[in-house]
C-alpha cells in the first residue's frame, strides 16, 4: 500500500522560480496515491501553467476567487477547499507569501484558503539568499512556526539570480519525505538513509564484450522497495539490470563495472545508516581493456584476469555507524562459508542465498534465504518471493 494512499493534499503554489518544479511535486504525490488539488497565486502562473498542474493532479486548478461561467460567475469556495484537505502544502512559498501568511492578509485565493483551513500546514520556502537571510524573513518563519505551521528548511546551491547560497526550495524527494513522515510518524526507517548495491557488474574485455553474470537485480530492487515502504530514503547503486522501480524516495545510480560501483559507494556510504550489498559483483576483470574490438582472425585464446575491487570489504573497512549487511552465494559448506565471509568483511549480518532449490537465486523471482547475525544466530526461511525475502531481511535488520 502506498504511504499517501487516500490522503487529500492541497498544494498552494506561489510566484517564485521554484514553481517550475511543482509539476514534479504533484506527480510524486499522485504516484504515492495522494489526492492532490492545486491552488495557485496569480503570480505563480508566470512560472508554471495551470494546464500542466490540472493534467498531472487530475483536478481543476484554482487561482481566483471566482470562475467565469458565461454570465454566471462561480465562487471558488476557499472554505470548502480548506475543509477538504488533510494537509495544506505551500511550495514554493515566496518571501512575500510568508509575510502575508504572518499578517493574515487575504488578497488572493491561496491566502484565503490558508486563513480558513483547519488542517495542518507545511510551508517550503524558496527565495534568493539575501531575502532568506533577512531578519524580516527569519522573524516571519519563526512567527509562522509559533502558529503551529511546519516550515521546512531550504537547500543551499545555485540560485536563479546567479548567486550561490541558502534559499533553494528543498528537492521534490525531500518535500515528499516530509509529507510522508507527517502522515506516517511511526515508520520504522523514518529519516534513515539506506544504501543498496544491486545487479551484476560488467567488466569490459573490449568495446563490445564483457565478463558478467546472470544476476538480475531483482533482490536489490525488492530491498529498495521495502525500505522505502518503511520510510527510508534509498540510494540504489545498480549494475546493468532490466528492473524498473521509480519512487520519489529512490535515488538510483546506474553503474557498469565493479570500479564504477565502488566509486558510487564511496560517494554515498559515509552518510548512510544502513548499507546492503546485494550486487553480484564480478570477481575478476580483464587485466587490459582492448581499445578496439578484438578480431577473430587475430585469435585470443586466453584473457589475463585480475581481481576486481571488493566493494563490500571497502564498506566493512570504512564503517562508521552503518549497519552493514552482505549476501553470500555458496554451493558447499554454506553456513560455514557465509559465517566466515561475515567476519572477514566486518558485517553485522549476512544473507545466505541457497542454490539448492531450482526456484531460488539468480534471475528468478523467488529466493530461499538464511539471515545470519554477527553472533552467528541464524534464521532460515522457506522459498518465497524476493519481495517477501526483502521484508524478512529488514525484520532482522531492525533487530540489530
Ligand atoms: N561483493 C562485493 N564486491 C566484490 C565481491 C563481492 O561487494 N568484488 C559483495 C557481494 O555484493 C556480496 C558479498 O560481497 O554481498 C559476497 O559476495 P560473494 O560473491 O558471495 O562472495 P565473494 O566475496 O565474491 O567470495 P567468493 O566468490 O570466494 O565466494
Amino acid at each position: 500500500m502506498s504511504l499517501l494512499s487516500g490522503k487529500k493534499i492541497l498544494l498552494g503554489i506561489t510566484g517564485g522560480i521554484a514553481a517550475y518544479i511543482t509539476p514534479l511535486l504533484v506527480r510524486a504525490l499522485v504516484q504515492q496515491a495522494a489526492e492532490v488539488r492545486v491552488v495557485m497565486t496569480p503570480a505563480s502562473k508566470d512560472f508554471v501553467t495551470p494546464l500542466t498542474l490540472s493534467t498531472l493532479s487530475k483536478n481543476p486548478v484554482l487561482s481566483t476567487f471566482t470562475a467565469e461561467d458565461q454570465d454566471n460567475p462561480l465562487w471558488n469556495d476557499h472554505v470548502e477547499l480548506g475543509q477538504w484537505a488533510d494537509l495544506l502544502l505551500i511550495a514554493p512559498a515566496t518571501a512575500n507569501t510568508l509575510s502575508s501568511l504572518v499578517q493574515g492578509r487575504c488578497n488572493n485565493l491561496l491566502l484565503a484558503v490558508y486563513l480558513s483551513a483547519k488542517c495542518p500546514v507545511i510551508v517550503a520556502p524558496a527565495m534568493d539568499l539575501d531575502m532568506y537571510a533577512h531578519p524580516s524573513t527569519s522573524n516571519n518563519i519563526k512567527t509562522l512556526q509559533s502558529y503551529g505551521n511546519q516550515v521546512l528548511d531550504v537547500d543551499e546551491g545555485f540560485l536563479a539570480s546567479g548567486l550561490e547560497g541558502k534559499g533553494r526550495m528543498l528537492e521534490v524527494e525531500e518535500i515528499v519525505a516530509h509529507v510522508v513522515s507527517f502522515f506516517n510518524p511511526k515508520l520504522p526507517l523514518k529519516n534513515q538513509k539506506v544504501l543498496i548495491t544491486a545487479g551484476p557488474t560488467y567488466e569490459a574485455i573490449d568495446p563490445v564484450r564483457f565478463i558478467g553474470n546472470h544476476a538480475s537485480g531483482k533482490m536489490g530492487f525488492a530491498l529498495a522497495e521495502v525500505a522505502i515502504g518503511m520510510g527510508a530514503a534509498v540510494t540504489l547503486i545498480s549494475g546493468p539490470s532490466a528492473e524498473k522501480y521509480s519512487h520519489p524516495s529512490l535515488h538510483q545510480v546506474n553503474v557498469v563495472s565493479a570500479d564504477d560501483m565502488l566509486a558510487a559507494v564511496q560517494e554515498f556510504y559515509d552518510t548512510s545508516d544502513i548499507a546492503i550489498a546485494a550486487a553480484a559483483v564480478a570477481d575478476f576483470k580483464p587485466q587490459k581493456i582492448a581499445s578496439q574490438k578484438l578480431k577473430k582472425e587475430e585469435g585470443f585464446e586466453s584473457i589475463s584476469l585480475v581481481p576486481t575491487v571488493d566493494v563490500l570489504s571497502y564498506m566493512g573497512k570504512h564503517k562508521n555507524n552503518q549497519k552493514l549487511i552482505g549476501f553470500a552465494l555458496e554451493t558447499e559448506n554454506e553456513l560455514e562459508n557465509a559465517q566466515a565471509k561475515l567476519k572477514r568483511k566486518n558485517l553485522d549480518g549476512i544473507v545466505l542465498n541457497s542454490l539448492q532449490d531450482a526456484a531460488a537465486g539468480f534471475s528468478v523471482p523467488t529466493n530461499k534465504i538464511t539471515f545470519i547475525h554477527a553472533d552467528l544466530r541464524t534464521h532460515s526461511y522457506p522459498l518465497q518471493s524476493k519481495l517477501d525475502c526483502a521484508h524478512r531481511i529488514f525484520e532482522q535488520i531492525l533487530t540489530l
